[in-house]
């Protein structure tokens, strides 16, 4: 039932979007994506070129090879001495672009930073996400419940942690999501982590890497003894599908299948993981509908070139170091074996073939 609301709203929006599309004087419209061999950013890259064409501007999308960030400060410097009128950036580091943005101050070029905050840049005007806390809070009650931690009689469950890239500001907040729920039970002693690695800095994974994470799950299977027939894992907690997908290769060559598979947590039911959900090798996904979030930056983008107030729900979470940063959090999804054909295929984002 409230799926359904939530499917209702979603195509609300895309209708309302297309409405309101019509209105925007044409511009022309720069976007800068991180990288091309995660899927969610090919996603989000077309799904947005395709939104604000269908909103008649013009839009130079160009994408950073594959988290190269060089080229994607000369990209945006191009995007600049192109005139683009609005720049849509989701940056890799999100510190790495002070200095290349100060060229879109100059010319008061507006920034919308995408998904990712830019930081320590006073070009950015607005920023379009998901509530990225929430996404974490949505991992750490799943594993909550599926161990039934707060259950008295529940013996203690081993937990390990995977966190992504400590350049991603998201991850400060998918991160602050989880632990704020589990670190109780940590507390506790009703959640154990035997390699003692229970730190941000210590559970990330340079640039959401599928083989970094693989190889530190096969580090960890070594030291700990982690196996079906050894030490019993009982959840990890991933903040990604990219990672999870790593975690879920070491414990399959480790001999784990779907009946003795940990509890596993993801993010943006990306295929691979969409398709090892069904087949009982990760728990769960949290679903950022890239439709959605192309739709809000449409809107705030029409609202900028048109000059009038740009749609925010958000004014105090997101500062990026020179003050807050006035943003839009879309709402994230959770997607489980039970309820995935009714938010991916129903809702047309996946046909039943490709997560076959
Ligand atoms: C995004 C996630 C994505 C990750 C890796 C984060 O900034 O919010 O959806 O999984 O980057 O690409």
């Amino acid at each position: 039932m409230k799926i359904k609301t939530t499917l209702t709203t979603l195509c609300c929006a895309v209708l309302a979007c297309t409405a309101f599309a019509s209105t925007a004087n044409a511009a022309k419209i720069g976007v800068s994506m991180p990288t091309q061999s995660l899927q969610r950013w090919n996603q989000d890259g077309h799904n947005l070129k395709d939104q604000l064409e269908a909103a008649n501007h013009k839009v130079e999308l160009l994408y950073a090879g594959d988290n190269d960030i060089p080229t994607q400060l000369s990209q945006i410097e191009n995007l600049i001495a192109a005139n683009c009128e609005v720049l849509v950036i989701a940056p890799i580091d999100g510190g790495s672009l002070t200095q290349v943005l100060q060229g879109a101050k100059e010319k008061g070029i507006p920034v919308v930073s995408y998904d990712r905050l830019i930081m320590n840049s006073d070009a950015v005007s607005y920023y379009a996400t998901f509530d990225n806390y929430k996404v974490g809070q949505i991992q750490g009650n799943y594993i909550v419940d599926a161990l039934k931690l707060k259950d008295d009689a529940t013996s203690p469950k081993n937990i390990e942690f995977f966190t992504g890239s400590i350049d991603d500001n998201n991850v400060n907040f998918f991160w602050g999501g989880a632990i704020d729920v589990l670190q109780p039970y940590l507390d506790s002693g009703k959640l154990v982590c035997k390699s003692g690695q229970t730190k941000k800095e210590q559970v990330a994974t340079q640039n959401w890497s599928t083989e970094e994470a693989q190889k530190r799950m096969e580090n960890l299977i070594s030291s700990v003894q982690y196996g079906p027939q050894g030490v019993k894992l009982d959840a990890v907690l991933s903040s990604n599908d990219s990672v999870a997908n790593g975690v879920t290769n070491a414990l399959v060559a480790e001999g784990y299948n779907k009946d003795n598979f940990p509890i596993l947590t993801g993010q943006d039911c990306d295929k691979p993981s969409v398709k090892n959900i069904k087949r009982g090798l990760q728990t769960m996904s949290v679903f950022k509908d890239t439709r959605v979030l192309a739709d809000q930056v449409v809107k705030m983008v029409n609202a900028i070139v048109d000059k009038k107030d740009v749609p925010v729900n958000d004014t105090t979470t997101y500062n990026n170091g020179t003050g807050v940063i006035p943003s839009y959090l879309c709402t994230p999804i959770v997607v489980t074996n039970s309820n995935l054909k009714e938010v991916l295929v129903d809702s047309g984002y996946y046909t039943e073939k490709e997560i076959k």
